[in-house]
């Protein structure tokens, strides 16, 4: 995979990066990929194991912004560096250990401290030599009742939020379902479903394999077999830190050992490490791929909106001729010219007539 990475699939990932720099993206949509789920499906576990940093996550609603990751690989010894940004206010953070405050500290300004949730986006740029190229997006969780000091219509409001970024074109979906849940009743299944009826942008990732119940191991294996609710994209399956590993101290690295001895030798689920469908590595492996065929999906699109940009610029361009001549009679000529022009313009104006110019 890591030369597949270096040969093909980094320099697709550049070209998207310099037209990012160019601010390509004010115009044109640029995939990413958003993380959805019910509350304590193991949305942040996921991403928190795919970035390396620590993230806000654990029982009830812990995620109250929307947070955009953006990691970006950078090449050789480079050094660690964060920056978040939210509304007017940004902040570079050096250490990884301070994320998670950072973060808790940004949702207490923009949805109080509390249960309450917010539609602004928290972005945090991660730059490292351990990440995947990848813009993952973490939503609150869809709960089903609301708690103490949580409006009654939560739920409909969290799921309009969620809405809003699964019904873009350029988003891949990834829907996390626990094992231990039955798939039919995850919402946001079949919200995936409803905004994407034929799977194409939606992959689907069980979590918790660990906690799953004795005797339902065989449905799982037929989940991530494609051959329960079918998407295009298919299933992955991951073990991330529970509770008791997070009390423990168990470290991200440490976590990446325990999940792969875990598939490694599980009676029931080897046979999907065997088939590539299993660990954190392996789904980062296949998100940047389909994140890679996202964007050369979205290329001829793109590079036909950079088309009607350039002709539109070179129409402008040849309006200004090619400046003013080198002879200075000539110059003088074209300066009343110009002159006059402008005159004229100046009277259109005045009568009405300037929009047919303007067109
Ligand atoms: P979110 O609400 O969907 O973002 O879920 P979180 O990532 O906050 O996780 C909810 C809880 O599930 C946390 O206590 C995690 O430690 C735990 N958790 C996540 N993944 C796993 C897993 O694979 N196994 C176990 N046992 N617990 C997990
Ligand atoms: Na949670
Ligand atoms: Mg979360």
């Amino acid at each position: 995979f890591s030369q597949q990475y270096e040969e093909k699939i980094r320099p697709c990932i550049d070209t998207i990066d310099s037209l990012r720099s160019l601010g390509v993206e004010k115009d044109l949509a640029l995939p990413a990929i958003a993380v959805i789920g019910d509350q304590s499906s193991g949305k942040s576990s996921i991403l928190e194991a795919l970035s390396g940093v620590a993230l806000p996550r654990g029982s009830g609603i812990v995620t109250r912004c929307p947070l955009e990751l953006k990691m970006i690989r950078t090449k050789g010894e480079d050094k660690w560096h964060a920056r978040i940004s939210y509304q007017n206010y940004e902040e570079d953070i050096d250490d990884p250990a301070e994320v998670e405050n950072k973060i808790w500290e940004a949702q207490d300004k923009m949805a109080g401290e509390g249960v309450g949730i917010s539609e602004e986006l928290i972005s945090l740029q991660i730059h490292s030599a351990n990440v995947p190229d990848l813009t993952l997006i973490d939503l609150p969780g869809i709960a089903r009742v609301a708690v103490n000091g949580q409006p009654d219509d939560i739920a409909e409001t969290i799921k309009t939020l969620i809405r809003k970024f699964v019904t873009k074109q350029e988003t891949i979906n990834l829907v996390v379902v626990p094992c231990n849940v039955d798939i039919a009743t995850i919402e946001a299944l079949q919200m995936a479903q409803e905004e994407d009826p034929e799977g194409e942008r939606t992959l689907g990732i069980l979590t918790k394999p660990d906690l799953v119940d004795k005797g339902t191991e065989g449905t799982v294996v037929d989940i991530v077999h494609n051959e329960v609710i079918h998407l295009t994209k298919g299933y992955m399956i991951v073990r991330c830190r529970g509770q008791q590993d997070i009390v423990d101290q168990v470290t991200l690295n440490e976590a990446t050992a325990t999940e792969n001895a875990f598939f490694k030798n599980h009676p029931h689920f080897s046979k999907l490490y065997e088939e590539g469908f299993a660990t954190i590595p392996k789904l980062a492996e296949k998100l940047t791929i389909q994140l890679v065929h996202h964007i050369q999906k979205s290329l001829p699109c793109l590079e036909e909106q950079i088309q009607t940009k350039l002709a539109e610029t070179q129409t402008e361009l040849e309006k200004y001729c090619n400046g003013p001549p080198l002879d200075p009679a000539e110059r003088r000529t074209f300066l009343s010219d110009k002159l006059t022009d402008f005159t004229d313009d100046a009277l259109k104006l005045t009568t009405g007539e300037a929009l047919k110019c303007a067109l």
